[in-house]
């Protein structure tokens, strides 16, 4: 018998718990042993829980406790589960882990306490889908080319209910709190930070950059209007949050942002909770991974798949390699990444306006695909809606900055990125 301990038995920890009640024998039949949950952790001892298991509010007597084989960090967090997971590993249990904060912050440690010891954490990214597993093992023989998708199960459902039926924001989020997709502190999924924290686990298996938030291209979802999302239907376009990986030679793009792209694309089409994701590897093609990205239950699924895995004795090291990945690959700066933008502004409308923006574009060498007029409520304003062929970053951000100095432009301009 395989005995668990969980730290943190909330939405996902609740989930794990009564699905190894519930599916113990197909769990046992292919684990090869029985699975137990021995005891969890939780802050409040007075919340009323779902589960019937041993609870405790110190996570030490988990961690220290020598009959537990497994332990299971749920709680969320960064140090505070560092701290816990490290001990854990020095105690010699193995370890799963659903938290991708606590990886992008601290994955490479991690892999070296760990050492032999395993530390999985298929539940880190994307939620039921099996994309870690994919990269580590099922595309072990390629170099990867991209990796792009939708990977945070919130943004996506809200962006689907915002574009299809209008709904608003803050309802919108809070269903997706209550439905236990969200993180405890949501700004994480309308930021961007969440999609990114998984970018950075996927990109340490792809490549081995070793970067950490800050060092990259993060925006969320919290400016997009309704001005945009009638836009991009009219050109051709879904909005979607992507995190997107790029092994562009000169080195490793990686970026997270609302995204404009076509309708007809695949991606386009991966609508509320569900998440995507491609991987293009240089012999393999193009692969793709759907699913849902997150709720109790399908993170659940993942977090057993780790644990049946440690039990049947399958490991490896963490990302998947030891040291020497695709040497001398460096994170490209986020000023370097090249794509093609959407520019929304208001200007007063009067003749020689337009004149004056197109030519502040291409004094920083930036070239116009389309562009569309729309009225606002007062007659002098108008919205000028752009997309451009492809720049630089740093050239479309320089751009912007000089149009806002400019008299005829009024407010701050939006911008969102679109990938074809
Ligand atoms: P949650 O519902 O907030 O549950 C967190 C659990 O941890 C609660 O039981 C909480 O105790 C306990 N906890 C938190 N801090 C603690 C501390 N300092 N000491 C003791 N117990 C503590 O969170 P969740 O949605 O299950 O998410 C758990 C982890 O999985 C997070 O890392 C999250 O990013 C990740 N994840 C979540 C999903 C999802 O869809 N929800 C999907 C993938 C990954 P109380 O119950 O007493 O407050
Ligand atoms: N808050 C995360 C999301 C949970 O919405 O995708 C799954 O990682």
């Amino acid at each position: 018998m395989v005995k668990i301990g969980i730290l943190g038995v909330g939405t996902v920890g609740e989930s794990v718990a009564k699905i190894l009640v519930d599916n113990a024998d197909v769990i046992e039949a292919r684990a090869g042993k029985k699975i137990v949950v021995k005891s969890g952790v939780v802050r409040d001892l007075t919340k009323e829980r779902d589960v019937d298991i041993y609870l405790t509010d110190n996570a030490e007597e988990i961690i220290n406790d020598p009959e537990i084989d497994i332990v299971v960090e749920l709680m969320g967090g960064v140090e505070e589960p560092y701290s816990l997971v490290k001990k854990a590993l020095e105690n010699g249990k193995a370890v799963v882990t659903a938290n991708k904060a606590l990886l992008a912050y601290h994955r490479y440690e991690l892999q070296e306490i760990a050492g032999d010891i395993p530390l999985m954490y298929e539940a880190s990214t994307a939620g039921g889908i099996p994309i870690i597993g994919a990269l580590r093992t099922g595309l072990a023989a390629n170099h990867i080319n991209t990796i792009q998708g939708i990977m945070n199960g919130t943004c996506n459902y809200m962006l689907t209910k915002m574009i299809n039926e209008g709904a608003q924001y803050e309802a919108i989020l809070k269903e997706a709190q209550e439905l236990g997709y969200a993180e405890a502190d949501p700004t994480f999924d309308v930021g961007g930070f969440d999609a990114s924290h998984k970018l950075l686990i996927l990109a340490s298996i792809a490549y081995g950059i070793d970067a950490k938030p800050e060092d990259i291209l993060i925006e969320g979802i919290e400016n997009i209007t309704q001005t945009d999302v009638a836009f991009a239907k009219e050109f051709g376009y879904e909005i979607k949050l992507l995190g997107i990986a790029k092994n562009v030679g000169e080195g490793v793009e990686l970026r997270v942002h609302a995204t404009m792209i076509p309708q007809e694309s695949m991606i386009a089409k991966v609508d509320g909770v569900m998440n995507a994701v491609t991987v293009v590897g240089d012999r393999v093609g193009e692969t793709m991974y759907y699913g849902p990205g997150a709720g109790g239950d399908a993170t659940a699924s993942a977090v057993i798949a780790d644990i049946v895995d440690i039990v049947r004795g399958n490991q490896g090291p963490m990302l998947g390699y030891k040291k020497g990945l695709e040497s001398g690959l460096k994170l490209l700066p986020k000023e370097q990444i090249v794509t093609q933008y959407y520019l929304r502004l208001e200007v007063d409308d009067k003749s020689g306006v337009l004149a004056a923006i197109t030519s502040k574009l291409g004094e920083f060498g930036i070239s116009i695909e389309s562009m569309l007029q729309k009225p606002t409520s007062d007659a002098h304003i108008a919205k000028l809606l752009f997309t451009t062929h492809k720049t630089q970053e740093s050239k479309m951000q320089d751009a912007i900055k000089a149009l806002e100095t400019l008299d005829v432009v009024h407010g701050s301009i939006a911008m969102m990125r679109i990938e074809k």
